[in-house]
C-alpha cells in the first residue's frame, strides 16, 4: 500500500547531541540516522519524496541525494519547529495539493518499513484527516505526550515543555511519524502560530485544530523501540544496541550461528549464509558477504569484503578483501583493499597484503608484506618476505609465478618477475627477473672468521664459551 508524498524532517541542530556533525549524520550501524529513516519509507512506495534540512546542509544535502537521488531537497532557513518545517515543505511542493502524505523524523532511525505499512492501512481504512503513530513508554520525558478524550479519541498532542504535571504523566507519546489528508493540512499549517513553552511552530498542533475543526484523528499504536528518537548520544549507543540485536536476530533466525550476539555488530547491508559461524568480537560492516560454512572471528573486522565457503578469518582486519573458500586467514592479518586470496590460500600471522592476488594453495604464513603483487598457485612466500613495491617515488608491481619457493626474509624488488618454479636463496635481495625453474641467490657469500672473538673479545662471555668448545673438540 502506497502513499503519495514522504516528507523526512533533518532539518533541526541537534543541540543535545553536543556535536559538531548535524545529528542526522551520526551513525548507527554504519548509516546515518537519516539514511535508515529514507530507506524504512521505500515500503509505503512514496510517488514523492522531500527532504526538510537546514543544519549543516553542505554536509546533509549531498549525503540525502546519494542515498534517494530522486529525492526533492527543501530548505529550512532558520528551525522555527516542526510545524514550521512543513509550511515550508509544502510551499516548496505546491503540486502536493491532494492525497496523504507521511511525516517521518529523520532522527528516528529504528522505524521500520512494515510499521510504516501498517500505518498507511490503518490510515487508509478510516477516512481519518490525520493518523499518528505513537507508543507506550515507561519512560515519556522529552516526548509529545498523546492526549485523549473520555470517549478514547485523540484530542490534542502537548509537548514536554508545555505540559501540566497530569499530562506530563501520561504514558503514551507522539512517534513523529503521522499520515496527513494534504488539503486538511495544508490548511491547519496556515493557522499554527508559535506561541508556546520554545516559541515555536509545532507540527504536532495540527492535531488540536483538527480536532477542532470536526475532523477525523486516529492514533496507530506502535513498539517504543521503533519509535525511539536520538536526541542525545545515550539514545544513540541505545538505537545502535536495539538495532544490534534486531539484525543479530534475523541472522541467527535464518540459520547463522552467532555465537555472543552482544559482541557482535553487523551492519544492515551484510549478508551471510546459512551455518556460517560468527566468533565473539567480530564486526562485519559495509557490503561484507560471507558464504556457507565460513567462520569469522573472533576478533575479526571486516569491511566490504567478500569471504567463501569453509574460509577462516580470525583476528583480522581486512577491507575490500576478496578471501577464497577454503582460505585460511589469520591471527593479526591485515588485508587492504585490492586483496584476492584464491582457493585454499593463506595468510597468516602479522601478514599485510594489499592490491594482490595470492593464488589457489598459495601461502603467506608468517610476518610478511604483499604490496603490488601476483603470486600463481601453490607457491610458498617464506617468512619474512617483503615486497618491495616502493621506490621513494612510485610503486611497482611483482609477478610471481605457479610452484614458487621464496626464501624466508627475501626482499622482491619491484618491478621483478618469479617465474613458475623458480627459487630464491633465504636472505636474498631479488632487483632482476629469475627464470622458471632457476634458484636466485641474491646476498653475500658468508665468511667465517675463525678465532675473532678470541682475540677482539677476549676475556668476555662468548671467549669463555668458545675457549671451552675449542678445548671439548682437542680432547
Ligand atoms: C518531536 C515532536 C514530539 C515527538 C518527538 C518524537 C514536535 C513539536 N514534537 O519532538 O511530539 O514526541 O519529536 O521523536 O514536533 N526539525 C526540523 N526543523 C525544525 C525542527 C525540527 O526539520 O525546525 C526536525 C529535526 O531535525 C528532527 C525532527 O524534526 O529530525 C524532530 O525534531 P526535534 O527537535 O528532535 O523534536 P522533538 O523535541 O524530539
Ligand atoms: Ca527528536
Amino acid at each position: 500500500m502506497g502513499v503519495d508524498a514522504v516528507v523526512v524532517l533533518a532539518a533541526g541542530a541537534g543541540t543535545r547531541m553536543k556535536s559538531g556533525t548535524p545529528k542526522v549524520m551520526h551513525r548507527v550501524l554504519g548509516l546515518t540516522l537519516v539514511e535508515h529513516v529514507l530507506r524504512a519509507s521505500r515500503a509505503v512506495s512514496p510517488q514523492l519524496i522531500a527532504c526538510v534540512i537546514g543544519h549543516g546542509r553542505e554536509l546533509v544535502e549531498p549525503h540525502v541525494l546519494a542515498v534517494e537521488p530522486d529525492a526533492r531537497v527543501v530548505i529550512q532557513h532558520e528551525q522555527n519547529g516542526t510545524g514550521h518545517a512543513m509550511r515550508i515543505a509544502l510551499e516548496a511542493l505546491p503540486e502536493l495539493t491532494a492525497g496523504n502524505l507521511m511525516v517521518l523524523a529523520g532522527d528516528s532511525p529504528l522505524i521500520t518499513g512494515d510499521t510504516l505499512a501498517q500505518l498507511t492501512q490503518v490510515h487508509s481504512q478510516s477516512a481519518a484527516a490525520v493518523t499518528v503513530l505513537t507508543s507506550r513508554t515507561p519512560s515519556p520525558q522529552g516526548y509529545g505526550r498523546i492526549v485523549r478524550a473520555v470517549d478514547g479519541t485523540v484530542s490534542a498532542i502537548v509537548e514536554q515543555a508545555d505540559a501540566s504535571p497530569e499530562i506530563a504523566a501520561i504514558n503514551e507519546v507522539n512517534s513523529g511519524v503521522y499520515l496527513f489528508n494534504i488539503t486538511s493540512l495544508r490548511q491547519h499549517l496556515a493557522a499554527l502560530t508559535s506561541s508556546n513553552a520554545q516559541g515555536e511552530e509545532y507540527l504536532t498542533d495540527v492535531i488540536a485544530a483538527a480536532v477542532a475543526a470536526g475532523e477525523v484523528v486516529t492514533a496507530h499504536i506502535g513498539d517504543h523501540t521503533e519509535t525511539l528518537g536520538i536526541n542525545d548520544r545515550v539514545q544513540l549507543a541505545y538505537a545502535v544496541h536495539v538495532m544490534r540485536e534486531r539484525i543479530n536476530t534475523a541472522h541467527m533466525l535464518a540459520g547463522v550461528t552467532i555465537v555472543d550476539p552482544a559482541t557482535t555488530w553487523i551492519e544492515p547491508d551484510v549478508k551471510i549464509s546459512i551455518d556460517a559461524v560468527i566468533e565473539p568480537g567480530s564486526h562485519l560492516a559495509g557490503h561484507t558477504t560471507i558464504a556457507a560454512n565460513a567462520v569469522i572471528g573472533p576478533h575479526t573486522t571486516l569491511v566490504d569484503c567478500e569471504v567463501g565457503q569453509l574460509a577462516h578469518v580470525r583476528r583480522t582486519e581486512a577491507t575490500r578483501a576478496r578471501i577464497g573458500e577454503r582460505a585460511d586467514v589469520g591471527p593479526f592479518t591485515y588485508l587492504r583493499p585490492g586483496t584476492v586470496l584464491g582457493e585454499g590460500a593463506k595468510a597468516g600471522a602479522y601478514v599485510e597484503i594489499k592490491e594482490s592476488v595470492v593464488g589457489a594453495g598459495s601461502k603467506v604464513p608468517h610476518l610478511s608484506y604483499v604490496g603490488d603483487a601476483t603470486i600463481g598457485d601453490d607457491t610458498n612466500i617464506g617468512a619474512a618476505t617483503v615486497f618491495v613495491n616502493y621506490d621513494g617515488v612510485a610503486k611497482h608491481r611483482t609477478v610471481v609465478g605457479d610452484s614458487v619457493r621464496i626464501g624466508s626474509d627475501s626482499m622482491l624488488v619491484a618491478p621483478v618477475t618469479i617465474g613458475d618454479g623458480a627459487y630464491t636463496a633465504a636472505g636474498s635481495v631479488i632487483t632482476e627477473d629469475v627464470p622458471p625453474g632457476s634458484m636466485a641467490v641474491g646476498r653475500a657469500r658468508q665468511r667465517n672468521i675463525v678465532g675473532w672473538v678470541l682475540r677482539k673479545r677476549a676475556g668476555s662471555s662468548s671467549a669463555d664459551a668458545a675457549e671451552k668448545a675449542q678445548a671439548q673438540e682437542e680432547s
